[in-house]
């Protein structure tokens, strides 16, 4: 499918300096979306051109800042894409019984509670002529993948929270989505996962290669835009056919 321009559109990207959500970012802008990045880590040199804002998605105060400078600049939000998480940062797998209270505490804050803040935050500027949020899930709250349960139960919260949020932002003509991706060969991957694992994943897709952020991009762009406008509630899973849902 070819998707339309985004030139007028102003999207947010959360998470977007790095790894995927930088490829997020390059779609947006490349299609001619004003693009906003709210990251705690700086982009990298190549990175597609955008505005770039510090954030902490786990503070009101500063998702304020963002919104608000966004609306002042550009005078509307149209899209919000959260994509900041704890993935790379995960420290390696380790089974359920040895995750410390503190590295639970930390994923849930981040990963679910910080998709919601963003979500509120967005809302004064989406109110009054509608929006598209989408949020960025996992394969593995479907799969249950090992070693990784607080990021696990993270995402499958984050997929309960987009269906809360659809329900009630329907009304206010804000769609909620989410996009899962399977296992995505890239940085953040190899950190946790060894190379045999990530084969592993790949072969058991329906097609059976190895998934990079390209793959997912165009999902994440269709479910921010218009064309997906009577679509809400729902979790996308961009994996290659590993998962049939
Ligand atoms: N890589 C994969 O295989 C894979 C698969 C499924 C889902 N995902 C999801 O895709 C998204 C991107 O993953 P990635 O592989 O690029 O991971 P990553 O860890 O490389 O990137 C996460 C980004 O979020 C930012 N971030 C973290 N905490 C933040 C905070 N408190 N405030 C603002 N920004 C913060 C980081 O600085 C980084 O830029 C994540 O939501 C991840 O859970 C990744």
């Amino acid at each position: 499918m070819t998707l339309p321009s985004e030139a007028g559109r102003v999207v947010l990207v959360t998470g977007g300096a790095t790894g995927i959500g930088a490829e997020i970012v390059a779609e947006f802008a490349g299609a001619g979306a004003d693009v906003v990045v709210a990251d705690l880590a700086e982009p990298g040199a190549d990175a597609a051109k955008a505005e770039y804002v510090r954030v902490d998605i786990t503070r009101d105060d500063d998702l304020r800042g963002l919104v608000e400078a966004t609306v002042d600049r550009h005078s509307r939000i149209d899209a919000l894409v959260n994509c900041a998480a704890m993935y790379k940062t995960l420290g390696g797998k380790r089974a359920l019984e040895e995750i410390g209270l503190d590295d639970w505490d930390r994923v849930m804050r981040v990963n679910t509670r910080g998709t919601w803040q963003a979500m509120k935050a967005v809302l004064p500027a989406m109110s009054e002529h509608g929006g598209h949020i989408v949020n960025i899930s996992s394969t593995t709250a479907r799969n249950g993948s090992p070693g990784f349960a607080h990021y696990v139960a993270s995402k499958a919260a984050v997929e309960g929270l987009t269906r809360a949020a659809a329900r009630e932002l329907g009304p206010r003509k804000i769609t909620v989505n989410a996009v899962a991706p399977g296992l995505v060969d890239d940085e953040a991957t190899r950190v946790l996962n060894d190379a045999a694992y990530v084969a592993a994943a790949s072969g058991r897709r329906a097609i059976p290669r190895s998934m990079y952020p390209s793959d997912l991009v165009g999902a994440v762009r269709f479910l921010g835009g218009p064309g997906a406008g009577f679509i809400t509630g729902q979790v996308l899973v961009v994996d290659g056919g590993g998962l049939f849902t």
